[in-house]
């Protein structure tokens, strides 16, 4: 048993309430993996700041965010959980990393075009960099598998890419990061845009379903939820994008496959099916955001699971951080 567990190394960014999305895609798989892995899960606060944040905001997120991490079954003692901004060393191989990236590459990345597009007038340097800051995460612990959603495996290839070069030119530094996506939910639409992923920013528009909402805001979302012209509930995300995404959340959430879900509806109509996905997300949630709210009456808590969860990353970080500031040919301290 003394062989050494293999590392995950996953964050999510308190730019907002954590969505449905996020949860799906990412946490839930968190928590299942949690047990097997020696697991670093981190409030990417340094990413947050890519795009303009309100200051008093972002601090509640991110005490909100790891309140949810911790309500939605990770457990602290085992599991390294931290703020990314408490922890220099990710700054630090972030600014290495940056000189080995190309400009070429960091400019083909999708989620750099589509932010840029959506924020004509605040395309920064960090924007740009962005991928370089999520590769130090990522490459800092020696990181084997790194469960995310589906938008985030350009940015862990590149990660792999970034980590291949610097191997290359000075022999084993980095362990060799894998996306792990789940089969369902890597993608989880907005409810009434299904042609585009549900997202925080979408907030307003009513598409997006977050941990922290209540039962009767989740129900209406979910009543509102685009669906077709037809009646039929059937998995076809080609031509019903509306209703496949709802079958995928309602999957996830419920554990049926589409098959079970399609003969579970059929003749129903899409009246019976929105009211079943909603209800089957308000459980979901629910527990989630109960013990949220509990934890966050208790701030001591939380400030001790982060500084301890910042002390345990800081070391593992330490050690990378060393051998690569002695590889490229820094003086040592
Ligand atoms: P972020 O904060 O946008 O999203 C956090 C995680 O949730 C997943 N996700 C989704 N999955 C399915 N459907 C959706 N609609 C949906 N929306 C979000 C994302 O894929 C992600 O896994 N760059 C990252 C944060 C990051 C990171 C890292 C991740 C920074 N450093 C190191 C892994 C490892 C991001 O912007 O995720």
């Amino acid at each position: 048993m003394d062989e050494k567990r293999k590392v995950i190394f996953s964050g999510i960014k308190p730019s907002g309430a954590l969505t449905l999305g996020s949860y799906l895609g990412a946490l839930k798989n968190w928590v299942a993996l949690s047990d097997e892995y020696e697991c670093y899960y981190c409030i990417v606060d340094m990413h947050a700041i890519t795009v303009r944040q309100d200051p008093a905001e972002l601090r509640r997120n991110t005490l909100s965010q790891l309140a949810q991490y911790i309500s939605c079954g990770l457990d602290p003692s085992k599991n390294v959980v931290f703020i990314q901004s408490h922890v220099p060393a990710h700054a630090e191989l972030g600014w290495v990393l940056d000189c080995y990236a190309m400009f070429g590459e960091l400019s083909r990345m999708t989620q750099f075009k589509d932010k840029a597009a959506k924020n004509a007038d605040n395309i920064n340097a960090g924007l740009f960099t962005y991928p370089c800051l999520m590769a130090a995460d990522i490459l800092l612990y020696q990181t084997n598998l790194v469960p995310v959603g589906e938008d985030q495996k350009q940015h862990v290839e590149l990660t792999r890419d970034i980590a291949h070069r610097f191997n290359t030119i000075y022999g084993d530094t980095f362990a060799m990061p894998e996306p792990y996506i789940p089969k369902v939910g890597a993608r989880i639409m907005s409810l009434t845009e299904p042609d585009s992923k549900m997202s925080k920013s979408e907030r307003d528009g009513g598409g997006c379903v977050c941990l922290m909402d209540k039962p009767d805001d989740i129900m209406r979302a979910f009543k509102r939820a685009v669906t077709d012209s037809e009646t039929e509930v059937r998995f076809d995300p080609a031509n019903k994008k509306g209703v496949s995404n709802l079958m995928s959340i309602y999957s996830a959430a419920t554990g049926r496959s589409y098959a079970e879900i399609e003969s579970e509806f059929a003749g129903k109509g899409y009246g019976a099916f929105k009211l079943a996905v909603g209800e089957s997300v308000v459980e979901l949630l629910r527990p989630i955001r109960e013990r949220a709210e509990d934890l966050l009456k208790n701030k001591d808590y939380l400030v001790q699971v982060y500084r301890d969860g910042a002390e345990k990353a800081s070391r593992a970080a330490a050690r990378t951080l060393r051998k690569v500031y002695k590889k490229i040919g820094f003086v040592e301290r």
